[in-house]
This record gives C-alpha cells, structure tokens and sequence, in this order.
C-alpha cells in the first residue's frame, strides 16, 4: 500500500532521511515509491491496519519535518487533465465509507505548477460527488488532499503532525535558556535519524541546556548529558525535570566520559563552533579528534552517533573507527553553515 508524508521545506533532505528513520524504528518493511519536492511516497508492507496503527501513533508523534501523512489514492503528472482522469477512475472503497462526507483540499509546492488549485478542489469534489458522496468543508469525515509537486499526488489524511508542540518547547520557552541551543524540530529530527528506540539508552556528551535529550526523552528514550560547565549541567536539569524525563547528567569533559565501552545506543550532539565557543580543551580540533574517539568507545556496536558541527567532523570520526552513513548541510543563516554527519559503530567492534 502506498502512503505519502507530505515534508516541511525547512531542509531538501532532512525531511525524507527522517521519514525513512522513523519507518526502520517502528520496523516497517518499505521500499522508496516517489520522491519529489515536498512529498515522498513509500510503498508499506503488512496489513493495512497495522501500517496505519503505526503511522498515526508512534510515527505520527515522533516525526517533526512532516506536515501530513495521507494514504495515496494515485499519483499522476501534475497537469489539471492528469488529476481529474485519476479522481474520475479511483474506486472509494477503501478511501471514504458509505454515508461519509468529504472536502478537498489542494497544496501548490513552489513554483512546480502554474495554476491555481482552488479549481481542481471543485473538480475533484465534482468527481467525488458523481460517486456519491457529499461534501462538507466545515466538519468533513475524509480529507481527500492533493499535493502539487513535480507530480500530483492525491491522497485522503490518514494524520496531522502537531507542529505546534515543537514552537511550544523553544528554547525561550522552557525553564532554563542559554544561546546557541537548536530549535527542538530540528533536536527531534536528529534524535530520529539516531534510530533511538524507546527504553534504549541515549546520550549528549555535550548537552548544554539539554535541548536535544528532551526531544529523545519525550520520545522515551532513557537519556545521559555531560557538560563542561557547572551552570549548564543545573540549567539542562531544570529543563528535564520540567517535562518529567528519566534523565542522569554530570558535570564532565566529553574527552573522558565516565562511561563503560558499548554501552550507549545512540548518540546525538552538538559540540560547541565557532572561535568563540567556551571550550573545556586546549583547541576545537583536539576536542573534536579526543570526543569521537570516546563516543566510538562508548557507543554499542551498530549504534549511531548524530554529529552537527560548523567544521567537518567527518574526519575526526573516520580517524576514530565510525563508518559514515549520511552527510547533510545545513544553511542555518549567512554566517553559520551546519553540517549533520551520521556516523555508526561497526556490528563487529567492542
Ligand atoms: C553548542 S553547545 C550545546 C548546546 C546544547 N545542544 C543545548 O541544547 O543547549 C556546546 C556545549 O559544549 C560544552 N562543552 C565545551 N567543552 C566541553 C567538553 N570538553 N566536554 C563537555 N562539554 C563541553 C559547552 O559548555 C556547551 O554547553
């Protein structure tokens, strides 16, 4: 069965990487379908109740690039013939039940088509009408949606990501704030590419105010912070208790963590850039270089390591023994260029 998660344009690739993340956590046996701007659409096995189980609980809550995930009806060229033929033929079954109503909506991504979508809505309703079905706009039972990207994808809303839960834990808005700390969406984005699972044990060698293990905490992973700074470390335990989390934190130096070898499952962190940064090491690249290596130490074999930094810490981490899975660039404004480096363990090493 096809579904489509319609993605957030705050990144070209983030958004996909950490779809196709979430689906291996939950375990899901998928294969790429379509993938255009805004819009991926992956092929799901199993049976349609348990996918969907899946994709409007655990995913639905974890994800935090994806807007919507809807349940694909077609996919046609993204031109108004092509999308009215494929609203024409689709059988409803499956899609909408007898006696329910509907409403349409359409999502025009950029510059990829030059028409407006408030005319197809109508036609499609139209084509939904003839099969007999009525609309409703204010209180519909289906949502029937149709992404216009570099194809039109049409689809019913299977869920809605809660976006606003993110804007609600920015960092002005929690108990402790500290600059230089990554806004929580893009925190749980890299918490998901980590692949961390409930009950796993998840760690930030430097945690700071503790903004990415409240996003792998609220994702019920047990989370470890270690920060140079005193002040910190009791700003970052401000911030976990507020939200309840199963936490431990140390006042520490990410070059010696007190941790045994193999221990943790996933890692995700941001060391500190730039000239400026207050540092606990004699210069950025022995911290980089001596911070690698520990976390190659402590990770479990096949655990992966989220590294975002302004220099390339890819070297660092290959010198160390991590094999690179993903490399993302992220331009956060002109001056700051971020780049999100996915390392793993190998399956053999202790
Ligand atoms: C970019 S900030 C991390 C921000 C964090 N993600 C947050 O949510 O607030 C980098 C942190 O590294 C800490 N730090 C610097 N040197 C360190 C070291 N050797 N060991 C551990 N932490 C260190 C700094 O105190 C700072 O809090």
């Amino acid at each position: 069965m096809l579904y489509a998660f319609e993605l957030s344009g705050e990144h070209e690739e983030l958004p996909v990487a950490e779809v196709l993340a979430c689906l291996k956590i939950e375990g899901l046996d998928f294969r790429l379908h379509t993938s255009v701007d805004q819009c991926l659409v992956v092929d799901i096995a199993g049976t349609e109740e348990d996918v969907e189980i899946a994709l409007k609980g655990p995913i639905s809550e974890r994800l935090a690039m994806t807007h919507h995930i809807l349940k694909v009806v077609g996919i046609a060229e993204n031109n108004p013939d092509a999308v009215i033929i494929l609203a024409d033929s689709f059988k409803p079954s499956g899609y909408i039940r007898e006696g329910q109503s509907f409403v349409v909506r359409a999502k025009r991504i950029k510059h990829h088509v030059d028409f407006p979508g408030e005319l197809l809505e109508q036609k499609i309703g139209g084509c939904i009408f003839r099969k007999g079905f009525r609309a409703n706009m204010k209180n519909p039972d289906v949502e029937f949606r149709l992404v216009l990207s570099e194809k039109a994808v049409l689809g019913t809303l299977l869920s809605s990501i809660n976006r606003s839960a993110y804007e609600a834990r920015n960092p002005q808005n929690k108990p402790f704030f500290h600059p230089g700390v990554l806004m929580p969406r893009v925190a749980r984005a890299l918490v998901n590419l980590s692949g961390i699972k409930p009950g796993e044990i998840f760690m930030d060698p430097f945690c700071g105010t503790a903004g990415i293990l409240v996003e792998a905490g609220l994702v019920g992973a047990k989370v470890i912070g270690i920060d140079a700074q005193e002040k910190l470390v009791l700003g970052a335990r401000m911030n976990l208790e507020a939200f309840e989390l199963n936490y431990a934190l140390m006042e520490g130096d990410a070059c010696r963590m007190p941790l045994k070898e193999a221990t943790i499952n996933a890692i995700v962190t941001d060391p500190p850039y730039g000239r400026s940064a207050a540092i606990l090491a004699e210069s950025l690249e022995i911290l980089y270089s001596c911070a690698l290596e520990e976390i190659q130490r402590v990770l479990k074999p096949g655990g992966i390591a989220v590294v975002v930094s302004d220099k390339d810490a890819l070297e660092y981490g290959k010198k160390a023994g991590l094999k690179v899975l993903e490399i993302h660039v992220q331009r956060v404004h002109r001056s700051l260029t971020r780049t999100i480096t996915v390392f793993q363990k190998h399956r053999d090493e202790i």
